[in-house]
């Protein structure tokens, strides 16, 4: 039997994964408004991602017969200072992510709710991913710095990134 301290907690996640694909989908615009198509297509995967994660866990309360309470989702930030910048702050927010599935697994832990932490593993080792990549893109950026001809092709490298791409 899955604790209602659960549920809650997991409820508190999915909304945190709605988020995450709302800040996306705004940085996916912001991109799109300064002409720099790859990298908001980029994006736009990213958030499409990001709502997978929300619906994995969902469908996880679901089936463990819990209440599903969708809330309020923030609104994300609209305007940034520079691409780089932009990419900076989903770092960081990949990090704050991280931190939040951590202390979920410290608690199913506490809680010794093994189907729950079977569960939350598969975004421990996801978030090792999307941090990594993030980070490289990030490192990209300090690495062109204020080169046009290489944000031309850094944005033109995103872009190619498919559906199925490296951060699934
Ligand atoms: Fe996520
Ligand atoms: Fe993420």
């Amino acid at each position: 039997m899955t604790s209602s301290k659960i549920i809650d907690a997991l409820n508190l996640q999915l909304n945190k994964e709605m988020f995450s694909s709302y800040l996306y989908l705004s940085m996916s615009a912001y991109f799109d408004n300064k002409n720099l198509a790859g990298m908001s297509q980029w994006m736009k995967l990213q958030s499409q991602e990001e709502y997978a994660h929300a619906m994995k866990f969902y469908d996880f309360i679901l089936r463990l017969g819990g209440k599903v309470k969708l809330t309020s989702i923030d609104d994300p930030q609209t305007d940034w200072d520079s691409a780089q910048k932009v990419f900076e702050d989903s770092l960081h927010h990949e990090k704050f992510i991280s931190k939040s599935i951590h202390e979920l697994m410290d608690l199913a832990t506490e809680e010794k709710d093994h189907p729950t932490k079977s569960f939350l593993q598969w975004f421990v080792d996801e978030q090792v991913e999307e941090e990594d990549t993030v980070q490289q893109i990030v490192d990209n950026f300090d690495l062109i710095g204020d080169s046009k001809g290489g944000l031309f092709m850094l944005d033109r490298e995103l872009g190619s990134r498919s559906a199925a791409g490296e951060a699934e």
